[in-house]
């Protein structure tokens, strides 16, 4: 930090500064089954506020591909991905979505759909190569100005995440330049969802670098009590740090914004006791305000400091001061709602019931039924009002706070004979956003400062250790050709962007045209 706090003079050495304070973040690195009311046809975007930001999701690793391309460096997902047993049939981001090649194309997609905002993340290890070891890749801004511009051109504000899973391979410290169209994002957010990355990679080690220790994984190396607590810290700490930079050279001129987006569930007690309903409190406490309450209140939660005591590593009063405040708004990913059983009284499996889980068991079944529909993923499960419940809840902890929902998605539930056909007619997907959107405008008629829903994702892409069988997105990608197919949630977001309002009754939405695609199967593995 000293070097960089030389130089404040200097426009050139201000960018440096921003981009310095960025690397070194990087291194630090109801029971309710869903009810057919939960799906509201008259949803429409002119019921949300003025203003309001609509668009799509996505990361760098997760579609762009092009992995030495242009002089850029490898990254930890690079690496991780290409260790054999870490990845579901062990595929890669070697290509992805091909998104570095085809971002024109996507955008275009984008365009046509009618968003106003795009959410990427900016991959470090195109701009920065080597880490410390060597300079800086201009090749590598390139890709993202061009980006930018072209999402400018078209009316679309970009959304940019400094840090979303990736980061250099080498990376320790590093500086380097800050361009024009980078200047003209307005909205940024530092890390995307430092408690699931904890969780993750320190906790249960199926995230590079692969840190655990029993009884919550097997891992070479790692503390999964201790570790994940370092690794918040560092990088709540990292992220109050780029925010002082933003806010002290960049923000007036912009007049942009800063945040951080957290990973939240929502959760309802498993059984209907109080001992539930207190675990419900302590794992809602020990996910989006282990990120949020020291940003804002300058202090870990209280029902965290409560469990884990001293374990809590501790803000000087000069961190104190630097955290306390250091946000302009909330990102929450939310995607499902799990059901929470208390572990302070009984034993529960792979590390429930340790103190840095909060004594508590989460699960999407009760006595062998889903919280709610099943969906792609094992863990994700659709509870809309699940939606509506975190908002309130977020909007009371933080006194109303400006909320963007950076992430809201669903995945297809994964079948061995599935076909092309079944995949692209997504009425599921429809019927999720619809109802997730219905549940989030009920909670901004009660007043939450909500501004933006972004969906994940515009393509199916690499879904991390899911690899490919897991699909988001509004578009199918053709794993060989990567070819960019439309499922009839294009059609229905499209018409609800667009407030034609006649696509958004399952009736009205035509069936995909495929000629032979449409009954390929397409062959799901599992492991
Ligand atoms: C979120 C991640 C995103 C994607 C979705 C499905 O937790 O931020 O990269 O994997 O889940």
């Amino acid at each position: 930090m000293s070097v960089i706090s030389n130089h404040t003079n200097n426009m050139k050495m201000v960018d440096k500064q921003l981009i310095s304070v960025v690397i070194i973040l990087l291194c630090c690195v109801h029971f309710h089954v869903q009810s057919s009311h939960d799906v509201e046809d008259g949803i429409s975007r002119s019921q949300f506020p003025e203003g309001f930001l609509f668009g799509t999701s996505s990361s760098s690793y997760q579609i762009e591909g092009a992995p030495f391309e242009d002089g850029k460096g490898l990254s930890n997902w690079d690496v991780f991905s290409h260790t054999p047993g870490k990845i579901n049939n062990d595929e890669n981001g070697d290509i992805a979505d091909d998104h570095y090649h085809r971002y024109l194309e996507d955008i275009e997609l984008m365009s046509s759909l009618g968003v106003n905002v795009y959410r990427f993340s900016i991959s470090w290890s195109r701009i920065l190569p080597r880490g410390i070891y060597g300079d800086i890749n201009p090749r590598g801004i390139m890709i993202y100005n061009k980006i930018i511009d072209n999402l400018l051109l078209r009316g679309i504000e970009p959304f940019v995440t400094i840090h979303h899973s990736d980061l250099p391979h080498e990376l320790e410290e590093r500086y380097g330049g800050w361009i024009s169209p980078l200047i003209q994002v307005k909205y940024w957010t530092t890390i995307n969802e430092p408690n699931l990355v904890v969780e993750s990679a320190y906790m249960r080690g199926i995230h590079p670098p692969g840190h655990c220790s029993p009884p919550f994984g097997n891992c070479y190396t790692g503390n999964s009590d201790v570790e994940p607590l370092i690794a918040m810290h560092n990088m709540l700490l990292s992220h109050a740090k780029a925010v002082k930079l933003y806010r002290k050279h960049f923000q007036a001129k912009q007049g942009g914004s800063i945040g951080i987006v957290a990973h939240a569930f929502m959760y309802e007690p498993l059984r209907d006791e109080e001992c539930d309903r207190q675990a419900v409190n302590r794992t809602l406490a020990f996910g989006l305000p282990w990120v949020i309450d020291p940003l804002v209140f300058g202090e870990y939660p209280a029902e965290m400091h409560s469990i884990l005591g001293s374990q809590l590593p501790r803000f000087s009063l000069r961190e104190n001061n630097l955290i306390k405040g250091s946000l302009d708004f909330i990102g929450i990913n939310h995607y499902g709602t799990l059901y929470a059983k208390d572990c302070s009284l009984s034993a529960c499996p792979f590390g429930a019931d340790h103190p840095i889980s909060g004594f508590v068991e989460t699960t999407g079944t009760r006595d062998g039924i889903p919280i709610g529909d099943q969906t792609g993923m094992l863990e994700l499960f659709v509870v809309p009002k699940g939606m509506e419940k975190i908002v309130d809840y977020i909007k009371i902890r933080y006194h109303n706070m400006p909320v963007y929902i950076t992430e809201n998605g669903y995945s297809s539930p994964l079948k061995a004979d599935v076909t092309m056909h079944d995949l692209l007619q997504d009425f599921k997907r429809i019927d999720y956003h619809k109802a997730y959107l219905a549940a989030l405008l009920r909670a901004i008629r009660k007043g939450a400062d909500v501004r933006g829903y972004m969906i994940w994702s515009l393509l199916d892409n690499f879904e991390w250790t899911h690899g490919y069988e897991t699909r988001f997105g509004l578009y199918y990608v053709d794993r060989h050709t990567l070819e960019r197919i439309p499922k009839l949630s294009v059609q229905w977001f499209s018409s609800f962007l667009n407030n034609t309002g006649h696509t958004n009754k399952r009736e009205n939405l035509g069936e995909q045209h495929l000629g032979s695609k449409n009954v390929r199967n397409v062959g799901f593995n599992f492991i």
